[in-house]
């Protein structure tokens, strides 16, 4: 069988990632190599979604042309090696985050594992489920608690299980700078809380919530935490045992991984307990005309057949991840996320959302270009070849509260250079003499 080619780039694993290791790992990124409206690509959008390294690349193909075959189902040759990579996927994965093997259920993304414990939740809450599974029942007097910076995978599920089980959603709001009012947290956390679910890091302000705090919190109600992981697993070190949260979800798109797969942790026991969301196929020890029982995790939520050459793929992605060094990943964001805070800070009329300049942020920097609407800064900037991503980035409460509909946003990753923001910086002074905008007073 043959092996995925290791990565071009030649690591140190030590030391600081500078200018010149990020130009070696661009060139393991060939979708960054090429022009756009003549101008060279500065990929600023990996907050959206990341780019994938060959190696992501060719694990995925060399799945497809040497091991491809259903998991868990055949006794032939071709399913036992497709289940192996299918499950030591799992354990790369599951390493990478600090969880064991069954705490890790594939999804297709953070959004499919939100919604995936949302349901399982109210089916939980429909009191036909065993006596261990009615930990998870909630119903009128029981709140979930979340955030008014989250996305909206991370509030419209709530919302909806709200609506289907007669809970009450709460939500911590922020300050103007976007931070959490953590008075507000304590408030609000009480014994009617049955989950509290947050984000590590906002996908649109770029500041690090404190986690510890709010599990602590939780713990002294006994209220389930759930992390929206999606922004902090690609770009920081994150052991989900240490933090202590009961679930935690991700996506592998921004991570160097491919579309369609992403995970959902939980604590063992809980996800042994917690009533599966989509049945069928794959997920039963037994099956009647008249009833089912099901595996335990991670099994009981993976119903039908996965997408496995999507986890190799993803395994793949982690392994470049690990290979780099996720805190030299974070340590070379946080100077990327300064610079770009900063600049962005000094431009006339453009204001700079979440942390202050200066303040700790991760490697992306949202702003609002006074008089000239998001979409059209997008456009300017995608004149010049580069990419970023404009709208309201799907937190429209997050916007309200910061008297927006919509901003412009860019977020860096390890392949980024200082010269990309600066081209960037540069670009982004010229938008309001663009549009015939003079600069503002005061700044
Ligand atoms: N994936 C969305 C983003 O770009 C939420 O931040």
């Amino acid at each position: 069988m043959s092996t995925v080619t290791p990565p071009l780039s030649v690591r140190t694993a030590t030391g600081e990632l500078d200018d010149a290791e990020a130009l070696r790992i661009r060139n393991d990124f060939p979708i960054l190599d090429q022009e756009v409206n003549g101008f060279p690509l500065v990929y600023l959008d990996s907050g959206a979604t990341s780019q994938n390294p060959l190696s992501v690349l060719e694990a995925e193909q060399e799945f497809y042309e040497q091991r491809n075959a259903a998991v868990h189902r055949g006794a032939h040759e071709l399913a036992v090696h497709a289940t192996d990579a299918f499950e030591s996927a799992r354990a790369t994965v599951a390493a990478f985050v600090g969880a064991r093997e069954e705490e890790i259920v594939w999804t297709a993304n953070a959004t499919a594992g939100l919604n995936l414990l949302a349901y399982s939740f109210s089916n939980a809450s429909t009191g036909l489920v065993s006596a261990e599974s009615q930990q998870f029942a909630v119903g009128p007097g029981d709140e979930i608690l979340t955030t008014e910076m989250e996305h909206h995978a991370n509030l419209v599920p709530w919302q909806e299980l709200c609506r289907r089980t007669g809970a009450t959603l709460r939500y911590i709001p922020v300050d103007d700078d976007g931070a959490l009012r953590m008075d507000e947290a304590h408030r609000l956390i009480g014994p009617r809380t049955r989950v509290l679910a947050f984000t590590h890091t906002s996908n649109v302000l770029g500041n690090i919530n404190p986690v510890t705090e709010l599990v602590s919190l939780a713990r002294a109600v006994g209220a389930f935490v759930v992390l929206d992981a999606c922004q902090s697993v690609p770009h920081l070190s994150v052991n989900f045992a240490s933090l202590d949260v009961d679930f935690a979800v991700f996506s592998g798109h921004k991570m160097l991984g491919p579309t369609g797969i992403g995970a959902l942790y939980g604590k063992q026991h809980l996800l042994d307990a917690l009533p599966p969301f989509l049945t069928g196929g794959s997920m039963i020890t037994k099956v009647t005309m008249e009833s089912s029982l099901y595996m335990p995790a991670p099994q009981r939520f993976e119903a039908g057949t996965q997408a496995v050459s999507q986890a190799v793929a993803l395994a793949a992605a982690v392994n470049y991840l690990s290979e780099t060094g996720m805190d030299r990943i974070a340590a070379r964001e946080a100077q990327l996320g300064q610079r770009l805070a900063q600049g962005i800070d000094a431009i006339d009329g453009v204001r700079l959302l979440g942390p202050a300049a200066g303040s700790e942020r991760t490697g992306l920097a949202a702003f609002d270009v006074e008089g000239v609407h998001a979409h059209d800064v997008g456009q300017y900037l995608d004149s010049k070849g580069i990419a970023v991503r404009v709208g309201h980035h799907c937190a429209q409460p997050l916007h309200r509260r910061l008297g927006l509909t919509a901003s412009t946003r860019a977020s860096s990753y390890l392949y980024n250079t200082t010269a990309e923001i600066d081209s960037f910086l540069e670009a982004l002074a010229q938008v309001r003499p663009y549009f015939g905008l003079t600069a503002v007073e005061g700044k």
